[in-house]
């Protein structure tokens, strides 16, 4: 059985998890530091990396003793490579060499978007490839063809802002605090998607990119515009309403995907695969298409270290290994 150490910090979240054989979860640790950045609405590049340096040593330390084994009976050592921000990765990168050298165990580098799709592969075993993935979170919106673990094809992704992105700006916009992806989409809840015509950038486009900057701007002109007329009562509808056009365009290039690559699968993930219109829709239209869609728990959408060490699995069995030269990628692709 092998078991796998990673340690993930390519944003706001310094995680470390022990996984077996790529799907038993002994530890998931995850220090989140969503408090640290929300009185400045966004996440500080300096604040991340020095918060990871303070906690990176305890973070794995529990994951390690959850479970009760000593660091000679881990097999190899895993951390997110990239993408994310370079003085958050360098935390995690060096301490995984470290760790790797004094234990002499082998080093595996784990591409963070890899790790998201792995959320699935951990919870749900009967999820085969081929498949396509949409990969959406505070940083990335893409559509994946899978062919198989490992072996990736981006299809296309957003030309301006991610998903999460788009949430958490116009959540700020309404005064929701940061991030405010999920108090957005809670509020949405309650409202009308249909009561508001926003635009859905690039649904007839004829290929897989997406564009969010033009619905921003849509719903902060129409706030501006009639600012006198709206009061708390509207929330709930504009929220719907700017959720129903992400969610849109996002199932029907996400089905047109699976069909254009004539595959029956579909899988969820990234931070903003906690949407519960997001994966409602997802759900309705493959069912009506008959394919099968999985999307993660929510404690697996977002940043963790399971999910690294997951995919540091598949690397694992094809020897796969890092030098201890290696460098984080801040700009690593898929
Ligand atoms: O994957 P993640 O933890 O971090 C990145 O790798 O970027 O994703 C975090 C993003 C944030 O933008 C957050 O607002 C968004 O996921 N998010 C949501 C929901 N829950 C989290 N967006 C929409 N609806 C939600 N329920
Ligand atoms: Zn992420």
């Amino acid at each position: 059985m092998v078991k796998i150490l990673a340690i993930e910090t390519s944003c706001d979240e310094t995680a470390a998890a022990v996984v077996e054989d790529g799907r038993k979860i002994l530890s998931n640790v995850v220090a989140s530091q969503v408090d640290l950045h929300k009185r400045f609405g966004g996440v500080v590049p300096e604040i991340a990396s020095r918060s990871h340096q303070e906690v990176i040593n305890p973070v794995i330390k529990e994951a390690l003793e959850t479970t009760g084994l000593e660091y000679s009976a881990l097999d190899a050592l895993a951390v997110t490579l990239g993408p994310g921000l370079p003085g958050a990765l360098i935390v995690g990168v060096a301490t995984a060499k470290a760790i790797a050298y004094a234990i002499k165990k082998p080093l595996i580098g784990v591409n963070h978007l890899e790790g998201h799709l792995f959320a699935n592969y951990l919870q749900h075993p009967q999820v085969k490839t081929p498949l396509i993935a949409l990969i959406v979170s505070g940083g990335h919106t893409l559509l994946a063809y899978v062919k198989d673990w490992g072996e990736y094809e981006v299809l296309g992704q957003t030309l301006d802002d991610a998903a999460g992105e788009a949430f958490d700006k116009i959540a700020k916009f309404l005064g929701m605090g940061y991030p405010g992806g999920a108090v957005l989409s809670k509020m949405a809840e309650t409202g009308d998607p249909r009561a508001i015509d926003f635009p859905r950038a690039m649904m007839g486009s004829g290929d897989f990119n997406f564009s969010l900057s033009g619905l921003k701007t849509a719903v902060i002109n129409y706030i501006t515009k009639n600012k006198e007329s709206i009061t708390d009562d509207d929330l709930p509808d504009i929220c719907a309403s700017f959720e129903a056009a992400i969610v849109d365009v996002q199932v029907s290039k996400s089905i047109k995907a699976a069909k254009s690559r004539n595959v029956g699968t579909l899988i969820l993930a990234g931070g903003v695969a906690a949407n519960n219109r997001l994966r409602s829709e997802l759900e309705k239209a493959s069912k009506s298409s008959n394919i099968k869609f999985f999307y993660p728990s929510i404690s697996l959408c977002t940043d963790n270290a399971a999910m690294i060490a997951s995919a540091a699995y598949f690397h694992y069995l094809r020897k796969d290994f890092l030098t201890l030269a290696v460098e984080s990628q801040p700009n690593m692709g898929l």
